[in-house]
């Protein structure tokens, strides 16, 4: 042995050569126990599994929703699964309602955000609620609460429903200028609307957030708000860079030249200075006020200067919250709206039925003078118009999985989960489990919200239904996505009809159009199309 270290220390090409080996056989052994053996040795393993394959066939892929939701249907099990996603890595899944509900309520505080939502975050959405954590988070959403307050909201409608009549106009123009018209209909055009509803809720939140005039829906020249879209839409490379950022982490890739890195890096920029500038305004503001109580008088009520009077985040902290609620405000809300015209352009008989309840309780959109008139009970009335709403957010959640990861010991039901698990929950399989909806449950259909007074839609349990999230981690924006979508969607449907390009071809699920393989969002891609008429007698 001697001798062969001699030999070797002897010889830098030899010596260099052994490192590489030993290197290598250290990288093997590591993946034999990482990725073949800790599974075997999990505490867990005696939960029900699904029979996956191979490992070295799915090494590298996460399995999808419609895996997952036959998984549900299939596998007996008492509220838990277990599964294997990209690596080989253990992932507990929640398949009842009761262990969503010890999940996000009981033990909510035992668990976080996983770490890559939150470097996605920090990147892409800035620190703001979402990604907070214990003490943190609860101090943050106590400060927030009343800027989400339900009168808060209810004063948004009008500025919301001039947004909607400026939306009506701007795609009655578009559809004049910019028709891809498929030359075989004389009536409907196709047109890209995935932009213009993004525009539309980037105006909202600016109104209703920040006082702020964001001007996107009527100005189509490149600047804040078009850059914003542009980064946002979804792209199938897009997709792809987002799954390679996953496995390689965001902040190796970031560092990489890609194109998206690039556009990213370029538009964060560009998102941040705006922030920046939004919070300067508002503090400006706020120190003209202190002078006098005639000009405390003329601050605007927005949701930043909500938060600003209760005087718990610094000026870094407003600029961070501004970033990130720009982010959860508009891709979410846009991706609702857009999937209940691809519904509704698929349910003829749906989208006549509410076109003539809407324009029985609302004014024409040409009447813009009556938008400071318009509020939430005049909404509140058409009760098919949020049985739709409220069907399309249950059937088509944009939100397919969400993620958790144990920082202490847990309880799931009977299940000990102990530190460090990755647990995922499904909003998208949980809202339309037939176990708990019933045997129509994978049916979109708005009526069953109109079946019964108590608003269940028919479920069996209250954490049935996942859109917003439950327990303290619940959506904050969730009556004020409500409120945007009833203004938007009343507007666009009272107005226009909406068929499909392809009335032959897809399905209301739209995986066609769409794409679920993201981290969480089920996201229409950015070259759809939808074929638009303006109808007359509104
Ligand atoms: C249809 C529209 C929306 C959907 C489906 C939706 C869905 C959700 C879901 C599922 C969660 C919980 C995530 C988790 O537990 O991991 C959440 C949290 C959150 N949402 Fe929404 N959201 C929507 C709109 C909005 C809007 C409009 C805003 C802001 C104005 C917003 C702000 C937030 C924030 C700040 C959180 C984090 C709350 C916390 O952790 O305390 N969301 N949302």
């Amino acid at each position: 042995m001697a001798v062969v270290t001699a030999v070797m220390l002897s010889d830098p090409l030899l010596l260099i050569g052994a490192s590489g080996v030993l290197a290598l056989m250290g990288a093997c052994l590591y993946f034999i126990w990482d990725i073949l053996i800790v599974p075997l040795r999990s505490p867990l393993r005696h939960l029900p599994s699904p029979d996956q394959g191979s490992v070295w066939f799915r090494l590298l892929a996460e399995p999808r929703i419609p895996e997952i939701e036959k998984w549900i249907d299939e596998i007996p099990n008492s509220g838990l699964i277990r599964y294997f996603g990209a690596f080989n890595r253990e992932r507990i899944f929640i398949t009842s309602p009761a262990a969503a509900k010890d999940l996000l309520y009981t033990e909510a505080y035992k668990f976080v955000k996983p770490e890559l939502q939150h470097i996605l975050a920090a990147n892409i959405a800035g620190e703001g609620l979402l990604i907070q954590e214990g003490q943190e988070h609860k101090l943050a959403r106590k400060n927030f609460q009343p800027a989400f307050h339900a009168d808060r909201v209810r004063q948004g409608y009008p500025s919301m429903w001039e947004t909607a009549t400026d939306t009506v106009k701007s795609l009655s123009e578009q559809k004049s200028k910019t028709v891809l018209g498929d030359g075989r209909s004389t009536t409907h055009q196709s047109v890209r609307i995935i932009r213009l509803i993004s525009a539309a809720s980037i105006d909202i939140i600016g109104h209703w957030g920040f006082g702020t005039d964001f001007d996107v829906v009527k100005n189509p020249k490149p600047g804040f708000g078009r850059s914003y879209i542009e980064m946002f839409k979804t792209t199938e490379r897009g997709q792809q860079a987002l799954t390679l950022a996953a496995m390689i982490g965001p902040k190796i890739f970031m560092s990489l030249p890609f194109r998206a890195a690039k556009t990213i890096g370029g538009v964060m920029a560009l998102v941040r200075r705006t922030a920046e500038q939004i919070v300067e305004d508002h503090e400006k503001a706020f120190q003209i006020a202190e002078k006098s109580d005639k000009q405390r008088q003329c601050v605007s009520d927005d949701m930043l200067t909500r938060i600003m009077k209760t005087n718990h985040f610094s000026h870094q902290g407003l600029v961070e919250q501004t970033v990130h609620f720009l982010a959860a405000a508009t891709e979410t809300v846009a991706g609702s709206i857009c999937w209940t015209l691809h519904l509704l352009s698929r349910h003829p008989d749906m989208q006549s039925r509410l076109r003539a309840e809407i324009r029985e309780h609302l004014p024409s959109p040409t009447e813009a003078n009556l938008a400071g008139l318009i509020n939430e009970s005049d909404f509140d009335r058409m009760k098919y118009l949020n049985a739709v709403i409220q069907e399309v957010l249950r059937y088509h959640s944009i939100n397919t999985l969400l993620w958790r990861d144990a920082v202490e010991h847990a309880t799931i039901g009977e299940t000990h989960i102990p530190k460090g698990t990755k647990v995922v929950f499904s909003p998208w399989a949980l809202n339309r489990d037939p176990q708990h909806w019933g045997p129509d449950s994978r049916l979109f259909n708005p009526e069953r919200w109109l079946r019964d007074d108590d608003g269940s839609g028919g479920a069996d349990h209250s954490y049935s239904f996942l859109t917003f999230g439950a327990g303290p981690r619940r959506c904050i924006g969730e009556q004020y996505a409500r409120a945007q979508m009833r203004c938007i969607l009343a507007a666009l449907i009272g107005r226009f009809e909406f068929v499909p390009v392809c009335p032959e071809k897809g399905s209301d699920e739209g995986q066609e159009i769409g794409d679920n393989a993201a981290l969480t969002l089920f996201k229409i891609l950015d070259g759809w199309q939808i074929k638009v008429k303006e109808l007359e007698g509104w």
